[in-house]
């Protein structure tokens, strides 16, 4: 698990060293005259490369801590911010903390997950996000599209994977549809840039920031659990059958880097090392 992450560490570090300290001679048909650092990537590869990460995550935190937790007798729950209530955040609560880690970061790159039919009504999507999650559904494939006022907008299939998902949602007493079945499409994650490219350089740092808001909202999620009672044992020997336990940081960042590893240093080779056209 820690070679998945040596992995990108090391990914990150040789198109580092390959920009700044090596600079080689450009090649021919990808960069401008002054060089590789002046590639630019489509900020179609860059939304590629954060959803790759924050599905990750998101499987991870529903299907290993969410699944097992409940089993054993964890709760995660809509008022989990409420102080006397010893439960952590439902998975879309979960994003959401992502998502608002981003917003602390200098690079602008948004982060939401909305739905035609959603349990809250501030996650509706509403005029060319409506029109486009409508299209999606049809065409069951991500959308990516620029808004009149020059926002990139990339929407990825949210989709009811699990049992649960169907249940709760049509059980739910805000929820505005309840007919829910399995492998809808529920809603969309969608993920908002204010630029057409990104400079490598930059591309590299809006990677890191995913990673490191998944790992801020996991140590929120951390912050919380310490004030059960009794709290969860937490470390690196998890998960345990049964057991009332949660990974660190480190256990957990593990696992998102080692599945979401593959796709991105993917993403990252593509476009470092390949000629990349910058699309319309
Ligand atoms: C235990 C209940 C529960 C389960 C299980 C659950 N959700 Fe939700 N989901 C919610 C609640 C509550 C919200 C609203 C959270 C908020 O305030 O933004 C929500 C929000 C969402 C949204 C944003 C739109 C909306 O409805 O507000 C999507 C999309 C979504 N869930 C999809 C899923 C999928 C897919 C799964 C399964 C992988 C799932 N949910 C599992 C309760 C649940």
């Amino acid at each position: 698990m820690i070679f998945a992450k040596l992995v990108v560490l090391a990914m990150l570090a040789i198109v580092a060293i390959y920009l700044f300290v090596t600079a080689p001679e450009p090649l021919p048909d990808n960069a401008g005259p002054s060089g590789s650092a002046d590639r630019r990537v489509a900020i179609a590869q860059v939304f590629e490369a954060a959803n790759a990460i924050n599905h990750e995550a998101r499987r991870t935190y529903t299907a290993r801590v969410v699944g097992p937790g409940q089993q054993a007798g964890l709760e995660f729950a809509e008022d989990w911010r409420e102080k006397q209530r010893q439960a952590g955040p439902l998975p879309a609560l979960f994003l959401r903390l992502v998502s608002s880690e981003l917003t602390k970061k200098p690079q602008p790159l948004g982060l939401f997950l909305g739905s035609d039919e959603p349990i809250n009504p501030s996650n509706l999507f509403t005029g060319e996000q409506k029109v486009r999650f409508g299209r999606m559904q049809a065409e069951t494939r991500p959308q990516v599209f620029a808004t009149p006022d020059g926002y990139q907008v990339a929407m990825y299939p949210d989709v009811a994977s699990a049992e649960p998902c169907v249940r709760c949602h049509n059980e739910h007493k805000a929820s505005p549809k309840r007919d829910w079945k399995l492998d809808d499409i529920m809603g969309a994650t969608t993920w908002i840039y204010p630029q057409r490219d990104v400079s490598l350089a930059e591309f590299l740092v809006i990677v890191a920031n995913v990673y490191s808001s998944v790992e801020a909202a996991w140590e929120t999620v951390l912050a919380k659990a310490a004030t059960f009672t009794p709290p969860p044992a937490i470390g690196p020997h998890w998960p345990k059958a049964g057991a009332r336990v949660l990974p660190d940081s480190q256990t957990f960042m593990a696992e998102v880097y080692q599945a979401s590893a593959p796709t991105v240093v993917r993403i990252l080779s593509r476009n470092a090392l390949s000629p990349q056209e910058v699309g319309p």
